[in-house]
């Protein structure tokens, strides 16, 4: 084989992907229900069905069919951080016709259609990714990922240590007791009549900050993420945004345990 025609083989190789992977990244089924969905014979490839599970596609050119459902060309890929503002929803629309973060997103000029990975509440603040990395949305979402996210939270009184550690060993919730937590006050700012602390957890359930101290009698007045991994929203005021490069994104689909 002449070195050029080497070349053009050795391309189409790294262009090539498994299937579950690409399967997974277009956010269709997570890598382990995709090699289920490829064992069980319901995906294809130009026609073809497909078993093994060692089968590599090019997800740009190949027509990949799961269950009946086509498997988008894939774009390319993008994740940005936002800092979410307060007065603002974590979806693409809103039937009420309030601020989302997608407009946010539009307003200043990223044409790619991205997705919040969770939610954050209106009356909150802070960071958020957003993407089209199914990947990497459906890991970071997944009890596995373990991802700590730090939120600063300012409460309408104190709270004795023994309820802090009542909260830090987990509580129930939904009939599900929450992983433990850590908070602790938040310097100087703890000492106010309406006291700061953060608080850092490695799940994201609906509400769970709001509700747990909520649980303690605690009214949560002001709840902002300040750290998601290693990312932090420092940077970034209200409103701002920034993409992540390669390697951060890559550095967020390891296990953070
Ligand atoms: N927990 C909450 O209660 N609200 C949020 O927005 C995030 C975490």
């Amino acid at each position: 084989m002449i070195a050029a025609e080497r070349g053009r083989v050795a391309e189409a190789q790294t262009l090539l992907e498994r299937l579950q992977k690409i399967i997974s990244e277009a956010g269709l089924a997570s890598r382990r229900k995709a090699e289920e969905l490829i064992r069980q014979g319901r995906v294809s490839v130009n026609g073809v069905t497909v078993t093994e599970l060692g089968t590599k596609a090019n997800p740009d050119r190949d027509r990949i069919v799961v269950a009946g459902r086509n498997v988008p060309r894939a774009g390319p890929r993008l994740t940005v951080m936002l800092h979410k503002p307060v007065g603002c929803v974590s979806t693409l629309h809103d039937p009420e016709g309030r601020l989302t973060v997608a407009s946010l997103l539009r307003r200043s000029g990223l044409k790619a259609r991205l997705y919040p990975v969770g939610r954050l509440d209106y009356y909150s603040s802070g960071l958020l990714l957003m993407t089209n990395d199914g990947e990497l949305a459906n890991f970071l979402m997944s009890r596995a990922s373990a991802v700590p996210r730090v939120y600063q939270v300012k409460l309408d009184s104190a709270l004795e240590t023994a309820e802090r550690k009542r909260l830090e060993s987990g509580i129930v919730l939904d009939g599900r007791k929450t992983e433990p937590v850590r908070i602790r006050p938040l310097g100087a700012l703890s000492e106010r009549k309406k006291p700061w602390y953060e608080i850092t957890l490695v799940e994201g359930r609906y509400h769970q900050v709001r509700r747990m101290f909520e649980r303690r009698g605690r009214q949560v007045i002001k709840l902002k993420r300040v750290r998601l991994a290693f990312l932090s929203i420092e940077r970034l005021a209200p409103g701002e945004w920034r993409r992540l490069a390669p390697l951060e994104v890559k550095r967020l689909k390891e296990p953070h345990a």
